[in-house]
């Protein structure tokens, strides 16, 4: 097959990208009164405007040309019809079956997996009534108070930023906590103020066997046992969600407290299967069923809409523009809301582990760009750290803003400038200040000609550099379902289109097989390191270092 470079919609592109780059957008919105119009677009909840992009219509429809012959569109019938989309681990990608809230049968291997994830929605249901209704008691008869999330990556992001996100949603009496890192300090910190007596334990990990989570849970095991003083306690306190049953009953979870779900979900995007538990503990099983449905919704948007009016594929197709066209190789997730600070963490794993590959799905090397580099962090603090370098460095660096129209704090004022910061960024951004602007506004300010002379060329903004606005009505379980949905579903089409497989993470493998390895030489002082130089005079001196620490070892 033809390298992706070589296809004549790529080769279009490239004419199109050399007519149009050395133009600027403010031209553009001069000249197109109705820019704004014909490139933004809205789902129920959410309106998108990708006009601040470095595009023109005639880009979006030569872009769509890739699509076409990328046959993008039998690609997302195949995923949702549990094709073996992950090629190298030969399974299904089928996060769109948890929420399928239709009576359509799904098909894996001839088994039609609907009842399973039907009856898994009822467990969890029932398991999170249970809790709020304290008919769940631990160990001493008390009902439980706080529910610590044991897990990381897939395991633990979902999750952490759902909740996060929608803390206007939480229900009284149950506070949620999460551990990710192996860091003692994260676990030791949780625990300090919780008591064991009113604490559930809920590890979450797709296979059971990533270290972090297990350390972790083996301490917590340790600090329940010695809070309570019998092993037995176990049984009420923790509880387990996984793919992989047999490693959960070995650690000790009981049978009857372990929430399975399936190999053909991908971790990073688990958090609508049983993985989303702390979530539905947090928010309520009815908001979690919201949280699917907008879910939902977006997947229907996505299987029904053509290329030209269909939001995750022109997301997508932008991205490939400003990767591929333009090499600009770091994407920015600024949300202008405090409530969906996690976002950029979740969005990162999402894209960068799905995406960061650099084989096609036939194993021949790419020859072009995949994956950014994902990073962010909420608005308006983002305008203080480092807008400065996107407004003025040498970098362009395209800029997702996602702001909600209504805030649910409204205190005075305040929700009215944090959406004005949010716009006037993406306003300087693309329309930046020229040279004469920059000296006309010197001289208003009644400052000597000389002075304005000397620092007029530092105020010019060159502008020109792209983002997208998504509107939010505001953070509910059902927008917040849909903008999750949106965003895996850019990342699965970019991922078609650079014909590469978005479902397996072998990387990331390779540095838990390493961990592995140097493990044993960190704990015995008495083994000679066999790695390269550096690594083996990292871990002599993390010996001297504990030596002279611990001097009895
Ligand atoms: O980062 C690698 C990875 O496998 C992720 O894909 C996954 O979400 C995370 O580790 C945790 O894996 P598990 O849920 O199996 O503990």
């Amino acid at each position: 097959m033809k390298q992706l470079t070589q296809s004549q919609a790529w080769q279009v592109l490239q004419q199109h990208h050399h007519d149009i780059a050395p133009q600027h957008m403010r031209e553009w919105f001069v000249h197109d009164k109705h820019r704004f119009a014909n490139l933004s677009m809205h789902t129920n909840e959410i309106l998108v405007d990708f006009s601040k992009q470095r595009v023109t219509p005639t880009t979006i429809q030569l872009l769509c040309e890739l699509a076409n012959q990328s046959y993008l569109y039998q690609r997302i019938e195949d995923m949702f019809a549990g094709e073996s989309v992950n090629n190298t681990e030969k399974r299904a990608a089928l996060h769109t079956a948890l929420r399928n809230r239709s009576a359509d049968q799904i098909l894996v291997n001839g088994q039609d997996v609907m009842p399973d994830i039907l009856a898994s929605l009822d467990k969890l249901r029932h398991f999170t009534t249970q809790l709020h209704q304290q008919r769940w008691h631990g160990h001493t008869g008390l009902a439980i108070t706080d529910v610590v999330n044991i897990g990381i990556g897939g395991s633990d992001l979902g999750p952490r930023m759902v909740t996060a996100a929608l803390t206007s949603f939480r229900q009284p009496g149950i506070r949620c906590h999460f551990v990710a890192n192996v860091d003692g300090t994260e676990l030791t910190e949780t625990l300090k103020p919780l008591n064991p007596a009113t604490t559930l334990f809920v590890i979450a990990s797709k296979t059971f066997t990533t270290l972090e989570t297990l350390i972790n849970a083996a301490s917590a095991k340790r600090w329940l046992v010695n809070g309570l003083g019998n092993d037995r306690a176990i049984a009420k306190h923790f509880v387990a969600i996984t793919a992989n049953d047999v490693k959960a009953l070995e650690f000790g979870i009981d049978d009857n407290n372990i929430f399975k779900f399936w190999d053909w979900v991908g971790g990073r995007f688990s958090l609508w299967s049983a993985i989303g538990l702390t979530i539905a503990i947090s928010i309520g099983m009815d908001a979690f069923e919201h949280l699917l449905a907008g879910a939902y919704t977006m997947d229907k948007h996505f299987c029904s809409h053509d290329y030209r009016h269909n939001i995750p594929i022109v997301m997508a197709l932008i991205d490939i523009w400003n990767i591929n066209f333009f090499n600009w190789h770091s994407h920015a997730i600024i949300p202008y809301d405090h409530y969906l600070r996690w976002l950029p963490a979740y969005l990162q794993q999402a894209e960068m582990e799905s995406n960061g590959k650099s084989m096609q799905r036939s194993g021949q090397a790419v020859n072009y760009a995949t994956a950014p580099v994902i990073w962010g962090q909420p608005g308006s603090n983002s305008q203080h750290a480092f807008l400065q370098a996107l407004l003025q460095g040498t970098q362009t660096v395209p800029v997702d803003f996602i702001v909600p129209l209504k805030s649910h704090n409204p205190l005075e004022q305040h929700h009215e400038l944090l959406f004005a910061s949010c716009l006037s960024q993406s306003n300087a951004l693309m329309s930046g200040r020229t040279l004469k602007e920059a000296t006309h506004e010197l001289i208003a300010t009644g400052m000597p000609p000389d002075d304005v002379q000397a620092l007029a060329p530092h105020k010019v903004i060159p502008g020109n550099r792209p983002s997208t606005t998504l509107l939010l009505e505001s953070i509910t379980p059902t927008s917040l379902g849909e903008l999750i949905a949106l965003y895996e579903h850019k990342i699965f089409a970019t991922s078609v289109i650079w014909n590469i497989n978005a479902f397996d993470q072998w990387g990331v493998e390779l540095s838990k097989q390493l961990a592995n390895k140097i493990l044993p030489d960190l704990t015995n002082p008495d083994k000679v390191p066999q790695f390269d130089a550096s690594t083996n005079g990292l871990i002599r001196y993390f010996h001297q270092q504990h030596i002279t620490d611990h001097p009895t070892r």
